[in-house]
């Protein structure tokens, strides 16, 4: 199932580490290399290091590692050949023709998006016969334009249990895909009947065009409110949001709302740069993904309580993508959608107008806890106040934020700048202390697992890696070390097949680099690698050095070789012997 070399080649010339990876994580650059917030754990201090001389990265907070293709493995939760479709995409190639046909998984993939499709259309054509007109008038009720319908590809799904799945099997669905689709329940008995009864029936689309999912509403007052199309080979919650395909390509400022008919209203008045979040958790990912499209987001969620929450979350999970987050409160605990109902557009763009940022925000929120008219008041908003400037990573934004701060307490601005340096600091060590033990341990417990020889072998291993790593930044030197050192002398089994690779593609006139590694490993694979390339590109390595390391792999190769003296050959012994006086 290769690709072609010449393919990875020219995927990885038009996709560096450095501007795919900032398209999801605030780099600083610090000397050759660029730091920033790691994207896969948690963390409030920097220790995830991109090296562009190397194409990797590396993060010594929790051991992530690899390439340009582990990266967007990692980060967009995609298979292999996902990753590579997903560069490619991005880069603007063209996958080589006729791979992966006969791949089961990719066709069920496929169909799904079929069935979706067929499903999509046959919903809107319903909304236009008679059983759908009690839907089209809900449309019209909600204020919502015949051009809205078609634009957005709304529908209707008819009561009953059947009329779906009737319908495509018609088409030559099977029955399995559109359980696959989440189209169809399987009953006890074994049989179907389709999921969505008696919903307005609103389209997930991707970016690609593809229909990925459903939401589908009830046209009264029953629960469930909505249904949404669950967990698939095509969609996921968390890697999609609502409205991305018409957002994607409006400028660098996306709105964010809660919910699909926000978005269908706010499109409708022209603010077609707003998408909708598919759920009100707002994980990491999906914010990572407004972060890909966006320089600016503005929050417009309910004023009501789980409105509010939500809004809390999401600039949590906003905060580590380094945007420009604004919060926009709607009056009168209304929604989007409503409020553009009965105030029009114009009022609505004034309310964006006015959007606060995420510290104004935050700022504001606790202003309405405490009163600033006594003298404890004052002391507890400002104790609140200084932990939420204590997050901001920008020293000016800090600056500018005390500065208020200090107009509204009447304290000295350095007062209070002090003060929250103080809390950074107990924080910062705080951190550390309560990660230290778990990084450590968490880099044994990766290092057992994949090499768990490692352990036992510590000399060898390190010799052993730092001649990989050595000969993965510099493959010239890869001709000479093969003359010193047969894949078979490596002790520990990882690190050896890892050297026949390299050795392999280095006979066949193939390129040596990390990227083109990541199809035959895994992400811990990958790490375990990264980490070694990374030792070994803080210096430099001489000719010397690397004989050396091949030097010292022989010899443990060969006293292991003794450890069994019953089973030496003469031979062995010989060389132990010899190898023992070099030793001296
Ligand atoms: P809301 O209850 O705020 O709905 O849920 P809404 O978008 O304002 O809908 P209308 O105006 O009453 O028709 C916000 C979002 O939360 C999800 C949906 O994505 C919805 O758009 N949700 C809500 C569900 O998934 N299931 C539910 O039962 C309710
Ligand atoms: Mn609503």
């Amino acid at each position: 199932m290769a690709l072609p070399d010449s393919f990875i080649q020219e995927l990885l010339s038009k996709n560096d580490i450095e501007s795919v990876a900032s398209s999801y994580v605030a780099f600083k650059r610090r000397g050759r290399n660029l730091v920033g917030l790691c994207p896969f754990h948690g963390e409030k201090t920097a220790s995830f290091n991109l090296y562009p001389e190397t194409n990797s990265f590396y993060c010594f907070g929790c051991g992530a590692g690899g390439d340009v293709i582990t990266f967007i493995k990692r980060i967009e939760n995609l298979e292999y050949i996902d990753a590579i479709k997903f560069l490619a995409e991005r880069s603007g190639m063209r996958m080589p023709e006729n791979r992966q046909e006969n791949d089961q998984v990719s066709r069920l993939r496929m169909r799904i998006l079929e069935a979706n499709r067929e499903a999509a259309r046959l919903f809107h054509a319903t909304l236009y016969r008679p059983e759908g007109k009690v839907a089209l008038d809900y449309y019209h009720s909600r204020g919502y334009t015949d051009a809205t319908i078609k634009h957005f590809g709304l529908g209707f799904a008819p009561p009953g249990w059947d009329y779906l799945r009737n319908a495509l099997r018609a088409k030559g669905f099977k029955d399995d895909e559109l359980v696959a689709a989440t189209l169809a329940k399987r009953g006890k008995n074994g049989g179907t009947y389709d999921f969505f009864r008696n919903r307005a029936m609103i389209p997930i689309i991707d970016i690609r065009g593809n229909v990925v999912g459903f939401g589908g509403r009830v046209l009264d007052d029953s629960k469930p409110k909505y249904m949404n199309t669950e967990s698939t080979l095509a969609f996921s919650k968390s890697h999609n949001l609502f409205a991305l395909n018409f957002a994607k390509n409006t400028g660098r400022e996306l709105n964010l709302c809660e919910g699909y008919m926000d978005v269908i209203a706010m499109h409708q008045a022209g603010f077609t740069n707003t998408v909708a979040a598919l759920g009100t958790s707002f994980p990491e990912e999906q914010m990572q993904l407004v972060a890909r499209y966006a320089d600016r987001v503005n929050l417009i969620f309910d004023a009501d309580g789980a409105g509010q929450k939500a809004t809390k979350r999401a600039i949590e999970n906003l905060r580590r993508t380094g945007l420009d987050v604004r919060v926009v409160t709607i009056p009168d605990g209304k929604d989007p959608d409503e409020f553009i109902k009965n105030n029009g557009a114009a009022a609505f763009k004034r309310l964006l107008e006015r959007s606060s940022n995420a510290v104004e925000h935050s700022l504001l929120e606790i202003g309405k806890t405490h009163t600033l008219s006594t003298a404890e008041g004052k002391l507890a908003y400002s104790q609140e106040a200084t932990k939420v400037l204590a997050k901001i990573e920008s020293p000016i934004e800090r600056d500018l934020y005390a500065g208020r701060l200090s107009q509204l307490l009447g304290v000295s601005k350095d007062a209070i700048l002090q003060e929250v340096e103080q809390t950074r600091r107990k924080k910062e060590r705080q951190e550390v202390r309560y990660q230290l033990p778990n990084l450590l341990r968490q880099e044994r417990k990766e290092l057992q697992q994949v090499n768990p020889e490692a352990a036992q072998n510590t000399r060898a291993a390190s010799a052993e890696e730092s001649l990989l790593g050595t000969l993965i930044l510099h493959p010239d030197y890869i001709k000479s070390v093969r003359q010193a050192l047969a894949p078979e002398q490596m002790v520990t089994s990882f690190n050896r097949e890892l050297y026949r690779r390299l050795l392999d593609r280095e006979r066949q006139g193939l390129l040596v680099e990390l990227p083109f590694l990541a199809s035959d490993y895994d992400q811990d694979g990958m790490a375990y690698i990264a980490k070694m390339v990374r030792d070994m590109g803080e210096r430099v390595v001489t000719p010397e050095e690397v004989a050396r390391f091949a030097a010292i792999i022989r010899e443990e190769h060969t006293l292991r070789q003794i450890q069994n003296p019953a089973e030496a050959s003469d031979e062995d012994i010989q060389k132990m012997l010899d190898t023992l006086r070099e030793r001296k």
